[in-house]
């Protein structure tokens, strides 16, 4: 996880590289830092704590500069303090560097460069990068030559940004972990044509360009207020296109909202409008960039995902199997270690809104380095599931700061719902014969979920059931992922023991936990609705309360449960999506009654870049 930001050519780098921190705090916010090189040295302010920490550290602590890095923490080697937040200097402070990904061989470079008489402050692997640097820029070698020696040495993943006191410049290299370029031609207070910048996520900057280039591993780019030049690991040089991002600043502001989790609930509607449009023409569903014919050779599909893209995997395997197609989903952390033998004909789909989740790219690279075909779904152009996937199909979601995933789930399963369809025709032919109905749907379900969202009682129900022991959620069919995402939602950003069942598994186990402090939340837009009001019946019986999530048409169930969080009739194959809008607002409002921190829960990252 973390975040690295660096900036080239503003005066005001500090502000610019703290803009940037704040947008990227969803990665890591457990400490912060920045360095700039201001003609007098390299100076590093740092801290235990959150950026706007920082923002109040430097109040008092001016710094300046027009070269500078940053740097927002997720702790993995040692704790969050002072002395492992980044930047981290070399033992003369004549350097600083800035890292995301792991080190896998630090102990023995920290052991090599101790042996050779350097100190180290740090219990991070990170702190070994400038002191290799150091080491080589002590046998005479260059800043740039020292740089690439340094990273040679390195393995693991890593995207890291360097400074020397000597140069105005930023060097800067990726290996299994993002970095991205922005280059802006206008930007006020800048003393020089340009300013660049250099980050993890493109929301970094987005606010002063949209022109970015996606860095390669293996890259090695050094960038001056004259200029910059991007070359390979041997110093060749190398062409990246500039493209343009569709992302604005404005959807990476908060606005109105108290939390980025509030807002993106919100955007909803138009997120999955986005990720239709354009894609159900004339009854067909058509993918850019996937020919007719594209999936003719598929006979089984492979999910691997983590968390609610898991969530909502399970949920569009579900719907490949309705329509005849073989489909089966794995926690991609398990699937790396324990893949089922790789067989011809099989597509391997990685779920994964950031592209970048370490686990679901392991799961990816093991189907890979087996002959399977993959393919990514992801939210985020120029990502690695993006670029390193045969295939690729953008949910088109917009950012999404919240380290709770809400808006896209919804794009992620309306997203797997047409590539269902969208399989079935190259397989077999032709779409399925519901499919009409099911593109009317889709066209309309932005209106259904703001018709949710406009009415719903699930601040009331939060309320109501605030002080309880435990919540469950159960379901099935297709409101078993819903209810496993209600859970997760739930305890992530309130904190309150949650866990979603099949329905159907209660009586198995689970029922035990059953009691007159911990409410069910039934949701009934899943199929077999009959069976899960026995489920009802057997939690009611033991004295739980019982919130049915359910359709108007579910009178049975709905007069069986204590409350019921109503959602508006809508297609069988995407009225999940309606109550999982409800279940997001549930956790939400629990959330803040409770005073929870919701867009940054506890020991949390949004972009979980190890294994
Ligand atoms: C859910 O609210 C979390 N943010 C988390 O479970 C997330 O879905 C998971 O880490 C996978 O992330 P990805 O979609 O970016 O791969």
């Amino acid at each position: 996880m973390c975040g690295i930001t660096a900036t080239v050519g503003a005066d005001d780098a500090v502000s610019r590289l703290l803009t940037g921190l704040e947008n990227l705090e969803y990665r890591g916010y457990d400490s912060a830092g920045v360095a700039v090189a201001n003609g007098s040295g390299v100076e590093v302010v740092k801290r235990e704590g959150q950026v706007e920490e920082l923002v109040d550290l430097l109040s008092s602590t001016s710094i300046d500069g027009s070269v500078g890095l940053g740097h927002t923490r997720w702790s993995t080697h040692g704790p969050p303090t002072n002395a492992n937040a980044h930047p981290h200097t070399d033992c003369r402070g004549e350097l600083a560097v800035v890292h995301n990904g792991i080190i896998e061989n630090h102990a023995e470079l920290r052991e090599r460069l101790r042996a050779a008489g350097h100190t180290f402050t740090s219990d991070t692997d990170t702190e070994v990068v400038p002191h290799l640097v150091e080491e080589y820029l002590a046998t005479g070698a260059g800043i740039e030559t020292a740089f690439r020696r340094a990273v040679a040495d390195l393995s693991g993943s890593y995207a890291i940004a360097l400074i020397h006191e000597d140069e105005d410049a930023v060097y800067a290299t990726r290996q299994g972990s993002p970095l991205v370029f922005g280059l802006a031609d206008d930007t006020p207070g800048s003393s020089s044509d340009e300013t660049y910048y250099l980050a993890s996520d493109v929301p970094a900057f987005l606010e002063f360009t949209d022109s970015v280039v996606y860095l390669e591993d293996g890259d090695v780019v050094r960038v001056a207020p004259d200029g910059y030049d991007i070359t390979d690991r041997e110093g060749a040089p190398v062409e990246r296109p500039v493209e343009t991002v569709e992302w604005s600043s404005d959807d990476v502001e908060k606005g109105a909202f108290d939390h980025y989790m509030r807002k993106e609930i919100d955007e909803q509607p138009t997120a999955i409008a986005q990720a239709v449009r354009g894609r159900a023409a004339d009854g067909r569903v058509a993918f850019e960039s996937l020919p007719d014919g594209a999936f003719a050779d598929v006979e089984r599909v492979q999910f691997v995902a983590c968390g609610t893209s898991y969530h909502a995997a399970l949920y569009g395997a579900q719907l490949l199997r309705e329509r005849g197609i073989s489909a089966r989903v794995f926690l991609a952390s398990e699937y790396a270690i324990t893949a089922p033998p790789a067989d011809d004909g099989t597509l391997l789909v990685g779920v994964t809104q950031s592209g970048e989740t370490a686990d679901t790219l392991a799961a990816l690279r093991r189907g890979r380095s087996e002959g399977l075909r993959t393919m990514a779904v992801t939210n985020v152009v120029g990502s690695t599931a993006a670029r390193e996937c045969d295939d690729v199909v953008f949910i088109r979601a917009g950012p999404e700061i919240g380290v709770a995933a809400t808006k896209t789930f919804s794009s992620q399963v309306v997203t797997l719902a047409l590539l269902a369809e969208r399989i079935l025709r190259d397989v077999a032919g032709s779409h399925s014969e519901t499919a009409p109905e099911l593109l009317d749907a889709l066209s309309d379900l932005p209106s259904a979920v703001s018709a949710t969202l406009t009415d719903s009682s699930a601040e009331a129900i939060a309320d109501r059931y605030g002080d309880s022991d435990a919540y469950f959620f159960i379901g099935r069919g297709t409101a078993h992922p819903v209810a496993l995402e209600g859970a997760l939602k739930l305890k992530e950003i309130s904190y309150e023991h949650a866990e979603g069942f099949p329905a159907g598994e209660l009586k198995h186990g689970p029922l035990a936990l059953v009691t007159a402090n911990t409410p069910v939340f039934a949701v009934a837009t899943g199929a077999h609705t009959e069976k899960l009001l026995g489920s009802i019946e057997e939690v009611s019986a033991r004295g739980a309360p019982v919130i049915a999530v359910a359709p108007r048409s579910e009178r049975a169930v709905a007069e069986a449960a204590d409350d019921v969080l109503w959602v508006p009739d809508s297609h069988p194959e995407l009225v999940g999506l309606l109550a999982n809008v409800q279940l997001q607002l549930l956790s939400y409002h629990t959330a803040t009654l409770l005073d929870r921190p919701v867009d940054k829960p506890r020991n949390l990252a949004k972009s979980v870049t190890v294994e």
